[in-house]
C-alpha cells in the first residue's frame, strides 16, 4: 500500500504493531502536542458511532488539528444520490485524512483505491475495525503486562461482530489460545476459524458460557449482538440474550483476568460487572484516544 492507509489490521506487521502501541503510551502519557497543525482530517461516518468518532475527532483536536465531516450521512450530499465514489474523491480534495465507517464490507478499501489521501477504516460492515483492535491490543498489554500466551475467550455475535474479527487476526503474532462462546447461529465464520488453522492457533468453540471456561480465561470479550446486522428481526430476538455475564459469574476467575468490550453494551454485561475489579472497558475505551492519536501520526507519517 503506497498511502499510509489502515483498511485492514492485517496491514500491518507486528513490528508496526509494536511501534504504534509505543507510540500510544506516549501519547497516554501526553495527549495534548501541536503534531498536527495546519492539518484537517475528514470525518465521515456513515453508521452510528459515539467512541470511534469522537475519540478520533478529540484525537485530531488534541494533536492541534482540524476536523471537517458528518455523524449522519442524510447531512451529506448522499442523501441526494451522490456515490461513495464521489464523495470520496470531493473529500481528498478538502482533507489531508479521511476516517470513514460505513455499513458496507469493503467500502473502505474501495474508498482506498479512489483517494488520493490515506483512509483510516473506522469500521466496514461485519468486516473488521482496526483501530478498535489497536486499542485492544494497547489494553490487553496494559492490563496483563504482554501480549504473549494469552487465553481470550470472545463471547456473543461472533458472526457479524467485526471487533472480534480483526483481533484474532492481530493476535495471530502473539501466540494465543482463543475460546469462542456463540449459539449457532453467531458462532464465528470459518474463515477465522480457518485462519486458526493456518497459524497454528489453538481454538475451542462451545455454547457453553461456563465458569470453567471463564476461570481459564485472561481476556474475556464480550460483544453485543448487533441489530443492525440482521436482515430476520425474529431471529435476532431469539438471540440477544443468550449471553450476560453478571458478577457472580466472576467469582472463581483469575485474578487478572479483566473484561473487555468494544462497546456499546446493551443487555450482554449486567451493571454489578462494572464493580468489580476485573471489568476494564471504560477504560479501555478512553486508550482509543491514544490509539488513534498513533493511528492519525502513521497515517500522516509524522
Ligand atoms: N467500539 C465502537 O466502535 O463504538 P462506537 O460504535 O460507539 O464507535
Amino acid at each position: 500500500m503506497d498511502k499510509h492507509s489502515l483498511i485492514s489490521i492485517s496491514d500491518l506487521s507486528k513490528d508496526e504493531i509494536l511501534a504504534l502501541l509505543k507510540r500510544a503510551q506516549e501519547f497516554e502519557k501526553n495527549p495534548n502536542q501541536r503534531i498536527l497543525a495546519g492539518k484537517v482530517v475528514a470525518s465521515l461516518f456513515f453508521e452510528p458511532s459515539t467512541r470511534t468518532r469522537l475519540s478520533f475527532e478529540t484525537a485530531v483536536n488534541r494533536l492541534g488539528g482540524r476536523v471537517i465531516g458528518f455523524s449522519d450521512p442524510k447531512s451529506s450530499s448522499q442523501a441526494k444520490g451522490e456515490s461513495l465514489k464521489d464523495t470520496i474523491m470531493m473529500v481528498s480534495n478538502y482533507a489531508d485524512l479521511i476516517v470513514m465507517r460505513h455499513y458496507l464490507e469493503g467500502a473502505a478499501r474501495y474508498a482506498n483505491e479512489i483517494a488520493s489521501v490515506p483512509i483510516i477504516n473506522a469500521g466496514d460492515g461485519s468486516n473488521q475495525h482496526p483501530t478498535q483492535t489497536m486499542l485492544d491490543l494497547y489494553t490487553i498489554y496494559q492490563t496483563q503486562g504482554t501480549l504473549e500466551n494469552l487465553t481470550i475467550t470472545m463471547v456473543g455475535d461472533l458472526k457479524y461482530g467485526r471487533t472480534v474479527h480483526s483481533l484474532l487476526e492481530a493476535m495471530h503474532h502473539f501466540h494465543p489460545r482463543f475460546k469462542f462462546v456463540a449459539c449457532d447461529e453467531l458462532r464465528m465464520p470459518e474463515q477465522y476459524k480457518q485462519y486458526c488453522k493456518e497459524w497454528g492457533i489453538d481454538y475451542e468453540e462451545t455454547r457453553d458460557f461456563s465458569p470453567e471456561i471463564i476461570n481459564q480465561t485472561d481476556i474475556l470479550y464480550m460483544t453485543r449482538v448487533q441489530r443492525e446486522r440482521f436482515s430476520d428481526l425474529m431471529e435476532y430476538e431469539r438471540v440477544k440474550n443468550v449471553y450476560t455475564l453478571t458478577a457472580s459469574m466472576l467469582t472463581g476467575c483469575k485474578p487478572n483476568m479483566r473484561v473487555l468490550h468494544p462497546l456499546p453494551r446493551v443487555t450482554e454485561i449486567a451493571q454489578d460487572v462494572d464493580d468489580t475489579p476485573q471489568a476494564y472497558y471504560f477504560e479501555q475505551a478512553l486508550n482509543g484516544l491514544y490509539a488513534r492519536q498513533a493511528l492519525i501520526c502513521r497515517a500522516l507519517d509524522l
